[in-house]
């Protein structure tokens, strides 16, 4: 075993595979969506997940005074979704998002989607950890996910 240092941890847990989501929510009328792997199921009943957002993300804020958000679980046709959302000026204008019950903002095509209420909000080292109440979700069992793995998509 080696010490931990920031580039053995990182490189560590990209051994970790995970599927990719794009969390997003709206505010004044503004379309904030972040590419995000920290997405986990957390309770059953009630259904709840829980995702993480870097403190120093660009919209951080936007995420923390949202009542509401989308998490869209991407399909291994979306990489170039996953790619524009990890980016901190996505491309919206080609993306035929669709308005959820609860106003969110859902993207089509995805393996699944759920919408959230946004309940708990914890700060732990330099992340915060959004908590979510799950609303509504759809799924698709036809499409297959998209996987990230030592750092590329699969
Ligand atoms: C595959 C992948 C997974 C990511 N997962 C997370 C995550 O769980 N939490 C997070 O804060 N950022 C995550 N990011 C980084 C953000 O998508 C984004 O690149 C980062 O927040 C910097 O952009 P910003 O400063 O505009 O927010 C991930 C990026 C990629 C490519």
């Amino acid at each position: 075993m080696k010490k931990a240092n920031i580039k053995n941890f990182k490189k560590t847990l990209s051994k970790f595979s995970t599927g990719i989501t794009v969390v997003c929510v709206k505010n004044k009328n503004a379309i904030y969506g972040k590419t995000v792997n920290s997405f986990n199921s957390l309770s059953l009943n009630p259904h709840m997940v829980l995702f993480s957002l870097g403190n120093y993300s660009s919209s951080i804020n936007q995420f923390s005074k949202a009542k509401f958000l989308s998490i869209n679980i991407l399909s291994n046709k979306q990489k170039k979704l996953s790619e524009n959302f990890a980016s901190s000026t996505p491309k919206l204008e080609n993306i035929n998002f669709i308005i959820g019950k609860n106003k969110t903002i859902i993207i089509p095509d995805c393996i699944a989607n759920l919408e959230c209420k946004l309940t708990d909000k914890i700060k732990k080292g330099d992340h915060m950890i959004f908590i979510c109440k799950v609303l509504e979700l759809q799924f698709n069992d036809r499409l297959k996910p998209l996987v990230y793995f030592n750092s590329k998509y699969f």
